[in-house]
């Protein structure tokens, strides 16, 4: 009988939710796996998420491997977030269950059905109940229900959360958050395994979705949805109607001093500010994850950055239709950089259109 031992790593940040499925043992030989979290001291919302679903999915699919975690009586916070019972370790609060009175979102998985349903039985649209569950997760983390912080996180948390209701066919989806405002500091995860951004924005048939990391990149394009497209026979309307603006949009106000990081099949896509302001990892996500790292000392009123970033988002989608609708060959000029205005001329000079 074979038993396998995961360390698990002192920072259990980004970088190692990412590494996390690739440690996971092939389970031929595997017959108790042990994850020891002797050398943890840090835990974040992104990691937590991501994790306990990778744990919880391979205990699924390997119902005769036997698991185990040492060493973890010392993680009391990620206990009360919720993770260790996530994945069925009795150990701290169930997911969705600690109170949040203390600026942090634990570990919740919520229901697309209830959502919708919550939002029939008031009849109200969903986009309003998705709205409403937004704004109350805000509060939690700030305290307050008004100001820059109040407003900003209500939007972003809001925009991630309506892509999953109305895109990835999840049935379910997670979610968890901590603001430290100590930090100046807030981070939100929100974590589905649904069809992800590739199949979805394959019905577009004006753009080449093609492979996953394509698709990410012309996701975050202001004006481009798997929705909305000239000659999609769904036509939307009201107040929600879809436009592509939500991830461009969302992705802006978070780098304004913080970072977006969204992954989705084999592509992960970190966004900062700098000049090296894209890094790519390999991933293997069925679905859909999105972490939003917020400098909340760094943010400006949420409907002066809107304004700001809606006008410059149609001026860029006006400009497509100069190289013509975004056709695969120019659009992989933009995708290699970003969607700011100042670097127009530099994507019409790499076509020769413009010296
Ligand atoms: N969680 C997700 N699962 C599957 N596809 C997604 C997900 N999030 C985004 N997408 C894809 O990325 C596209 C762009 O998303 P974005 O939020 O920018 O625009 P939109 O949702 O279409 O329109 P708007 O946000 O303006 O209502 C979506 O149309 C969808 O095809
Ligand atoms: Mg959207």
């Amino acid at each position: 009988m074979t038993t396998f031992t995961i360390t698990m790593p002192r920072a259990l940040d980004l970088i190692a939710a990412l590494e996390f499925p690739a440690k996971l043992p092939a389970p031929v030989d595997c017959k108790i796996l042990i994850f020891d979290f002797k050398s943890s001291s840090l835990i974040e919302p992104f990691a937590m998420l991501m994790i306990s679903s990778e744990i919880s999915r391979y205990m699924h699919e390997h119902q005769d491997v036997e698991f185990k975690c040492s060493n973890y009586m010392h993680m009391s916070y990620a206990g009360h977030m919720g993770f260790f019972k996530s994945f069925g370790l009795d150990f701290g609060k169930s997911p969705g269950e600690a109170n949040g009175s203390s600026r942090y979102v634990p570990l919740t998985i919520y229901s697309t059905s209830d959502i919708e349903k919550s939002a029939a039985s008031k009849g109200i649209e969903i986009g309003d109940e998705v709205e409403t569950i937004s704004q109350q997760l805000s509060y939690t983390l700030c305290h307050i229900k008004e100001g820059i912080l109040f407003d900003t996180l209500s939007y972003s948390i809001r925009e991630i959360m309506r892509n999953v209701v109305e895109h990835s066919a999840a049935s379910r989806f997670g979610i968890c958050a901590q603001y430290w405002p100590s930090k100046n500091k807030a981070e939100v995860a929100i974590f589905d395994r649904g069809i992800g951004i590739k199949k979805s924005l394959s019905q577009n048939p004006h753009i080449d979705a093609s492979d996953d990391k394509r698709s990410l990149n012309y996701a975050l394009m202001p004006a481009v949805s798997g929705k909305a497209f000239k000659g999609s026979r769904v036509k939307q309307k009201g107040h929600w109607a879809n436009s592509g603006f939500g991830l461009y949009m969302t992705n802006r106000i978070c780098r304004n001093g913080g970072t977006f990081f969204i992954c989705s099949g084999d592509t992960g896509m970190l966004l900062t500010k700098k000049s090296n302001a894209k890094r790519y990892f390999s991933t293997n996500l069925h679905g859909t994850a999105v972490r939003m790292v917020l400098k909340t000392d760094q943010l400006s009123s949420l409907k002066e950055a809107l304004d700001t970033y809606k006008n410059e988002g149609y001026e860029i989608q006006k400009r497509y239709k100069e190289i013509i609708n975004i056709d695969p060959s120019s659009a992989s000029l933009m995708l290699s950089t970003d969607f700011d205005l100042s670097i127009w001329g530099k994507i019409l000079a790499a076509l020769k259109l413009r010296n």
